[in-house]
């Protein structure tokens, strides 16, 4: 019943993990307001999100970002039409806060509630800046993941290639922690990389096999075991060029996988998404090997702002979940280990 419905103003909630977010957009994408308070000051001096730090501060936040996102986009309640809720994965504490809150909204204003993936979020930010054309290849490269996503159509998600260990986010922030740069430290690794040049050559792990698959942890160990024996020697080593030959190591085996991919699935059209899409070198380097290799491939990249968590890619998603007939039915739960592409039963 529910999927015979126009939806056409969503609310849209996001609080998975360490930014605490709401927004309201449009079902032609256009984002009415997309509140986002971060936290990750809290949780800088530990080195990584701590996940009671994570829920008390969504407790604090969550109504004043539903406050703000109605005021700022300038609509009453009465003019939405459906909650979206991000319902994993992420932290089991974080994410009920969201759910509790979206479900106690939807219930009082008799509203449809739609859960959505994370990761099917962090695609779905391509809609604000393009409209899709599919077959597509998504880049998904987040903390948490780094998956080569094929979609034949809105709403379809075949995964074509993963890491094998370690996320692309994640090696950033491990081997940040090894030069004392603050967590999240993929932002400001990137800059150092911007100043640096490649001058130590990390391995380019899996780049020549016959696969979609990616590893990082073999650059994260031969990383710290080159900046450990420098130290013991009694050396320190340029930490720009550090970041830089890590960076070169990084983007030159997603560029040159991704592309791999993209040409034998003849796609249309290339999305980035993620944290990690906000990546300098690798939004120049894809670029730069589309256009080099002369592909018809049309890049999408969504801008820095949306690269990151945040609950307007939530209800970008969401349209598409709506459109399929997936609703919440009865009692939604948090799914930390949500896998992807799974839906809420
Ligand atoms: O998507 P996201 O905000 O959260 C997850 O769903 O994981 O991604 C966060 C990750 C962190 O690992 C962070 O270090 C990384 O994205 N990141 C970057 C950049 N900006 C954020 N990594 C490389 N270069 C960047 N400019
Ligand atoms: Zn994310």
């Amino acid at each position: 019943m529910n999927n015979q419905r126009e939806y056409k103003l969503i609310l849209a909630v996001e609080s998975s993990c360490d930014e605490t977010s709401v927004a309201i957009v449009t079902d032609d994408f256009k984002i009415l307001s997309n509140v986002v308070a971060s936290q990750i000051k809290s949780h800088q001096r530990f080195g990584g999100v701590v996940p009671e730090v994570a829920s008390r501060h969504h407790v604090e936040q969550i109504l004043l970002c539903f406050e703000e996102a109605l005021a700022k986009a300038q609509v009453t309640v009465e003019d939405l039409d459906a909650v979206a809720v991000t319902y994993g994965p992420g932290l089991v504490g974080a994410l009920l806060i969201g759910i509790t809150a979206a479900k106690t909204f939807a219930w009082a204003h008799a509203l449809p509630l739609i859960p959505v993936n994370h990761m099917t979020g962090h695609i779905a930010a391509a809609n604000f800046v393009a409209e899709l054309h599919y077959p597509l290849l998504a880049l998904l490269v987040s903390g948490g993941h780094t998956e080569l996503v094929y979609m034949k159509e809105a709403g379809s998600y075949e995964i074509i290639g993963q890491t094998r260990d370690d996320a692309a986010g994640e090696a950033y922030d491990k081997i940040g922690r090894v030069l004392g740069v603050n967590y999240p430290s993929g932002k400001i690794i990137d800059e150092m990389a911007q100043q640096g040049q490649d001058t130590f050559h990390f391995p380019r792990a899996m780049l020549k096999e016959d696969n979609y698959d990616f590893s990082f942890s073999g650059l994260k160990s031969s990383f710290i075991n080159t900046v450990h024996n420098a130290e013991q020697r009694g050396e320190t080593l340029a930490a720009n060029d550090l970041a830089a030959s890590f960076q070169a190591s990084v983007v030159e085996v997603l560029v040159e996988k991704t592309l791999r991919c993209a040409e034998e699935l003849q796609v249309k059209q290339l999305v980035v998404a993620g944290g990690v899409a906000a990546n300098h070198g690798l939004r120049s380097a894809l670029k730069a090997a589309i256009a080099k290799r002369q592909l018809e491939i049309e890049l999408i990249v969504p801008p820095i702002a949306l690269c990151g968590d945040n609950a307007a890619m939530i209800g970008a998603s969401a349209f598409i979940e709506a459109r399929l007939g997936h609703f919440a039915h009865g009692e939604l739960n948090a799914k930390p280990s949500l896998s992807f592409p799974e839906r809420a039963e």
